[in-house]
């Protein structure tokens, strides 16, 4: 399963970068907001950071405008990918950006029915939100695994299914096992991944074993 980031802090992305497991970002409108900084400048200096693919989506809601901010948005480098909302104005824009030899994230999927739609309209990715499903009493486990399910039915969709709105650590763990194709974490959540109290005593035992001995190895 790929890790991309669902940020649009560069200083935590560049960090995370640096450890290579990095394979891409997400972003979306509040992220950038939240990052306080233009988008185009923010987006150019994520783009430069990784070399996987980074979501950025449009603000538009109709198919002309979403197109016209595709192009804006394309230019800024070449591992731009087009996000557009789940709605038939952005399952059309899909359509033509993916024909067009473009990458496009569908967001905003709740339902298999609309993972099914994204993937005739030759989306890149499918993003269900998992977080969000579970915050109203739904599963968003289990719409993983259905996704899941029934783009292995059909050799024809090549839709990459990648599971966002993750706020857990359990989570990450969970859409592994339901086959997804990738998580995007956030940055806290992706640094606990790594975090198991028991490795944190073993280590010091071994550092004090070790100690003990007065032998270095370099
Ligand atoms: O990038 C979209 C998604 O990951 C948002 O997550 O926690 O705001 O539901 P959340």
């Amino acid at each position: 399963m790929k890790f991309f980031v669902d940020t649009a802090d560069i200083a935590e992305i560049t960090d995370l970068a640096e450890t290579g497991l990095l394979d891409g970002v997400t972003t979306n409108p509040s992220l950038i907001a939240k990052s306080g900084r233009p988008f185009r400048e923010v987006l150019a200096d994520i783009c430069a950071a990784v070399d996987g693919p980074v979501s950025a989506e449009v603000a538009a809601t109709e198919f002309e405008a979403m197109m016209a901010e595709a192009k804006v948005l394309s230019a800024i480098a070449d591992n731009i990918v087009i996000k557009v909302p789940l709605t038939w104005d952005g399952l059309k824009a899909c359509r033509a950006i993916t024909g067009g030899g473009g990458k496009v994230n569908v967001t905003l999927c709740f339902s298999a029915n609309q993972a099914l739609l994204a993937a005739k309209a030759g989306a890149t990715f499918i993003s269900p939100f998992i977080g969000r499903l579970d915050d109203i009493g739904a599963d968003g486990i289990d719409l993983i695994a259905e996704i899941r399910a029934i783009y292995d039915n059909y050799d024809a969709l090549k839709t990459e299914v990648l599971a966002a709105s993750i706020r857990t650590p359990v989570s990450v763990k969970q859409v592994a096992l339901a086959g997804a194709d990738v998580a995007t974490i956030p940055p806290g959540v992706l640094k606990a991944l790594v975090k198991h109290p028991l490795t944190d005593i073993g280590l010091e035992r071994f550092l004090a074993d070790w100690k003990a001995t007065g032998q270095t190895i370099v």
